[in-house]
């Protein structure tokens, strides 16, 4: 089970419930980040978030990450997921498990939005569940863990 857990969102994400809403729903991410939290603290887990518009700001994240002892991440990078060798490596180099997560169902969409440079590092990906994903990948680290049933 996670005790520390990191999560990430990356471009346009600070934008949900505004941002293509029949894509991507009405939920924003302060609500995401509110339902995390409340699951979160009703287990003692330890949860915290990020966001970043900047590729070189969540890598920089995702480093700093080991030292803080975080043992589990939720990501959902956005169009990042999609382009960048720069991500995969920093994930790579910490080793931290992680469920990448999509709210839109990335493989009924654009031939592009199929292909993920972190998709063989994940222990899962979520994609098409809208917010309700977040709350899929959380409770998988929480019930389950890197080391369970899954
Ligand atoms: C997304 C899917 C990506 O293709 C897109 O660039 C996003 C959001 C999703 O959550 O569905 O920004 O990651």
């Amino acid at each position: 089970m996670a005790n520390n857990i990191l999560v990430l969102n990356g471009p346009n994400l600070n934008l949900l419930g505004s941002r293509e809403p029949d894509i991507y729903g009405p939920t924003t991410l302060a609500d995401i980040e509110r339902d995390l939290t409340a699951e979160a603290a009703a287990r003692r887990i330890r949860i915290s978030f990020y966001q970043s518009n900047h590729e070189g700001a969540l890598v920089d994240r995702i480093q700093a990450a080991r030292g803080e002892g975080v043992d589990f991440m939720i990501i959902n990078a956005g169009a990042l997921t999609h382009t960048s060798i720069a991500l995969r490596d920093a994930l790579a180099a910490v080793g931290i498990p992680f469920i990448e997560v999509h709210l839109s169902n990335v493989y009924r969409r654009e031939e592009f939005r199929r292909r993920s440079f972190m998709a063989d590092l994940a222990v899962g990906v979520v994609a098409g569940l809208g917010a309700a994903g977040y709350r899929c990948a959380l409770r998988y680290a929480l019930d389950l863990g890197p080391s369970g049933a899954g």
